[in-house]
């Protein structure tokens, strides 16, 4: 039975918190969490625009705390949900011996919305754009558990 859900992405200040935010609003009886492949932001709320789009939606996002991505997260979740391959191929690389927890693509959860990943709006400034994205996905994961 899938419980925890844990999304990653590279910053955690963006995508995946608001994959969070998104989420535990579908699926409250789900343990939630996300985190970062990298470190640069760790403590930080997430990124003033994103939370700010967020909560024109109605998602209070400014309790998240960004945390760095950790090989103990493979015991911890029971899936892995990551914005774009350069995400999976840096979880994979810390994958113990003997771990099968899933990792996968939150755009496999929207398979309409034809993208093989989620664009970052820290780079592209579409945080609405990335929000419709992310809210459609989430619809289909939880229907898919
Ligand atoms: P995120 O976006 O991965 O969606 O949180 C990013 C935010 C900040 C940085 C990279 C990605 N950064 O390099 O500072």
């Amino acid at each position: 039975m899938t419980t925890r859900i844990l999304f990653v992405c590279l910053g955690n200040i963006c995508r995946s918190p608001a994959a969070e935010g998104v989420f535990r609003g579908l699926a409250p009886e789900i343990q939630t969490d996300s985190a970062g492949t990298g470190n640069w932001h760790v403590g930080e709320a997430p990124y003033a625009p994103m939370q700010r789009a967020a909560k024109v939606r109605g998602l209070d996002i400014s309790d998240l705390r960004a945390r760095q991505f950790h090989v103990c997260d493979f015991a911890e979740f029971d899936l892995i949900v990551a914005m774009d391959d350069t995400n999976i191929s840096d979880i994979e690389r810390l994958r113990p011996a003997g771990s099968d927890t899933a990792v996968k693509r939150l755009t496999d959860f929207a398979p309409k919305a034809r993208m093989d990943h989620v664009p970052d709006p820290y780079y592209t400034r579409d945080f609405d754009g990335v929000l419709d994205l992310i809210e459609e996905a989430a619809r289909g994961l939880h229907a898919a558990l």
